[in-house]
């Protein structure tokens, strides 16, 4: 880490309240924290990055239930476990579970909070970890489900953007790519309203950020401008780029998708005339969207990011389990 990085975390951990609304420790979008909410966590990530070793759940079990595919969130999350001392289990593949069989979303999550004190659950189903969440003895923390929200992962984003920029307040912020189907970037804007960004939205007109998102921002007194181009002079004020995948698998007609998928692709060449201070974040996996040779340009911040989110979902963890 080098010393700017260094002083940027001292500076979260010596300049964030924290304050926690313990009335439910679930986490299924992050409507119901405010801004000294979501400083708070952030400056409790600071404190596991600073130290992400800690027995804190010892003799506690979390349990990961994966409905849909991940990398990066459920190896995070169980990292972020075996880290404190917890115990992990789960599956990442439904299929070998009894709901292949029929049982219902219900009867799992009665069944796994005998066993758990905390599920972590990924669903195909918008609005499923909420239900989960109604039904359920143990907290249950959403880790994305279907196009709806993915609240970890803007946790882990803002965090990035904190580290990388020293401040949250007035950014610029460039979303690029899939805005209709994008959970990641639906959930950014409810977590942004407390820090007076600017939103661009770019994406091709099949895949516009929906309706219901552009009326809370008009609603929260977001600022935002739509593109339909991605060249060098929209980007040219960025501080933050946000790029997303197309997500095959959201796409009721394959044909759409194919005309769709290569719309935006960031190039090397474009970041010339950046600002010094822009960051490239995607929340990732990138398929195309992203040139190979950004990897190596300093503006590239994804995979530090990926790694952001160990420190985030440790902070989660603990907040749902009402240990810090
Ligand atoms: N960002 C994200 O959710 O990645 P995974 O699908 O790999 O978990």
């Amino acid at each position: 880490m080098g010393t700017n990085q260094k002083q940027i975390l001292k500076h979260i951990l010596s300049n964030t309240d924290y304050s926690m609304d313990n009335s439910s420790r679930s986490l299924i979008s992050l409507e119901g924290l405010d801004r000294n909410d979501i400083l708070g966590l952030l400056r409790q990530a600071a404190t596991f990055e600073a130290k992400p070793d800690r027995k804190i759940l010892d003799g506690k079990v979390v349990a990961t239930l994966f409905f849909e595919p991940s990398t990066r969130t459920r190896l995070s999350f169980e990292t972020a476990v075996n880290r404190l001392g917890g115990r992990v289990i789960g599956f990442s593949d439904a299929a070998t579970t009894s709901s292949s069989k029929g049982e219902t979303l219900k009867d799992t999550i009665m069944m796994v909070s005998n066993y758990a004190d905390l599920i972590i659950m990924r669903h195909y189903l918008e609005g499923a970890a909420k239900y989960a969440s109604e039904i359920s003895p143990v907290p249950i923390i959403n880790a994305g489900d279907g196009a709806n929200q993915h609240p970890s992962q803007t946790m882990l984003d803002l965090y990035s953007m904190l580290k990388t920029q020293g401040r949250l307040d007035g950014l610029e912020i460039f979303l690029v790519g899939d805005l209709k189907y994008g959970r990641t970037v639906h959930s950014m804007l409810t977590a942004m309203r407390f820090f007076n960004p600017t939103f661009h939205f770019i994406s091709p007109e099949e895949l516009r950020m929906p309706a219901e998102y552009k009326e809370f921002c008009r609603e929260n007194g977001i600022r935002f401008t739509e593109h339909s181009e991605f060249n060098e002079n929209v980007i040219s004020e960025a501080d933050i780029i946000y790029m997303t995948r197309v997500q095959r698998e959201r796409f009721t007609d394959l044909m759409e998708y194919e005309r769709v998928k290569d719309s935006f692709i960031l190039r090397n060449d474009m970041l010339a005339g950046t600002k010094p201070n822009l960051r490239i974040l995607h929340p990732l996996p990138r398929v195309n969207e992203i040139s190979q040779d950004v990897d190596s340009n300093p503006k590239a911040y994804y995979f530090q990011q990926a790694k952001n989110g160990l420190f985030v979902r440790e902070a989660l963890i603990c907040n749902a389990l009402n240990l810090l």
